[in-house]
């Protein structure tokens, strides 16, 4: 197994919650799941310590995008990814779980406090609770979810659009998360093609810069996307050692400009813990659109660079919020394949 581990983790049998198990064995379980989250480069960048019916989630630095991602912006939204996805697991196994936030650079960055223990789990058949009547984002439809949920990284189709009441539902999901995060969404073609213009300029701006070829080459080449080894090892080559700038930037613009709407979360303030929402906030929506049938697909060059970003925030006439995560909505063929996992074992302290 490699250093980021293999597709086999999203065989998880939610059958096979150990029910009479120990807190420790209960919590481990659960962290399966969280481990199904999406994370940039797929760097997988968390540990969790389990302990005094709590699960304590930190930030793995090594695993920090250190050219992509210097100040861990990236890093933080991957790990609030993990943190929803645990949330849900744990109400779908009858918890009621709490999250705070730490603040320190020594603090968890949140802890989940799994609380009283439910009558067992949801039962996937029956109707979603009174508070949410949308089966999208029911505890079961959204735990379910989970294992279907990828990164969808194909054209999608421009002719068909996201329909409004689904899109209006989109902001209703944004709306109901916790802090300070907002949803805009972006449908207006010309407003899409600037976007998708400004995509192409910091992927041309990014892959001029070596490092940051090598850095991405090092998570291809390594198998963290998913490719087989062949692959894997001839797309390092290319990724380090060709300027891909303008390719990569017309094929971004391209995939961007097919995409019905775009959608990106910002945040009022900028700081670790509103960066750690927006990911919340980001895979919630990414398993509310995989229960409505729209594939999803984030696209950082722009977020990547402080003048890009500061333009993308101009260009979303929100120059007081800091944009932190765009994605792509639409429908595409779907994703082949699965992009490995690291055992629980590998991310508990
Ligand atoms: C914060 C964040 C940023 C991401 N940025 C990109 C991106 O710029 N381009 C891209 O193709 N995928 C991006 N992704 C998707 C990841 O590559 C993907 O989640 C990871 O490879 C795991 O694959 P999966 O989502 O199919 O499980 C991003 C994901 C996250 C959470």
């Amino acid at each position: 197994m490699g250093e980021h581990g293999t597709t086999a983790a999203w065989e998880v049998d939610a059958g096979e919650f150990p029910a009479d198990g120990d807190f420790a064995e209960r919590a481990r379980f659960l962290l399966r799941y969280a481990t199904l989250a999406p994370s940039s480069h797929n760097s997988q960048p968390w540990a969790f310590e389990i302990g005094d019916g709590a699960v304590r989630l930190f930030a793995d630095e090594s695993r920090r995008l250190s050219v992509a991602d210097p100040d861990g912006r990236e890093l933080h939204l991957s790990l609030g990814c993990a943190l929803e996805n645990l949330v849900v697991a744990a109400r779908y196994f009858g918890y009621d779980p709490a999250v705070d936030y730490g603040d320190g650079a020594d603090d968890p960055v949140a802890t989940v406090t799994l609380g009283r223990e439910g009558p067992g789990p949801t039962d996937a058949a029956t109707p979603p609770d009174a508070a949410t009547p949308d089966p999208a984002v029911g505890d079961a439809a959204l735990f379910d979810a989970i294992r279907r949920r990828r990164t969808n990284h194909e054209l999608f189709d421009e002719g068909r659009p996201v329909p409004a009441a689904v899109l209006d539902r989109f902001r209703g999901y944004a709306a109901e998360s916790d802090g300070d995060v907002t949803l805009t969404l972006v449908e207006d073609a010309d407003r899409r093609r600037e976007l998708a213009a400004l995509q192409a300029e910091a992927d041309r701006r990014q892959f001029e810069d070596p490092d940051y070829r090598e850095e991405l080459g090092y998570w291809v080449g390594s198998g963290a996307l998913g490719a087989n080894w062949l692959v894997a090892r001839v797309g390092q080559l290319a990724v380090e050692h060709l300027d891909l700038g303008d390719r990569e930037g017309a094929k971004n613009s391209k995939l961007l400009r097919s995409a019905p709407a775009v959608a990106v979360l910002s945040t009022a303030t900028d700081d670790r813990e509103s960066r750690v929402e927006a990911g919340r906030a980001f895979e919630r929506l990414a398993l509310a659109a995989t229960n409505e049938g729209l594939a999803v697909h984030p696209m950082s060059q722009t977020l990547e660079r402080p003048a890009y970003r500061a333009k993308l925030a101009e260009l979303l006439g929100s120059s007081d919020a800091s944009p932190q995560h765009l994605f792509r909505l639409g429908y595409g063929e779907p994703e082949s394949g699965r992009t490995p996992r690291r055992p629980v074992d590998d991310v508990l302290r």
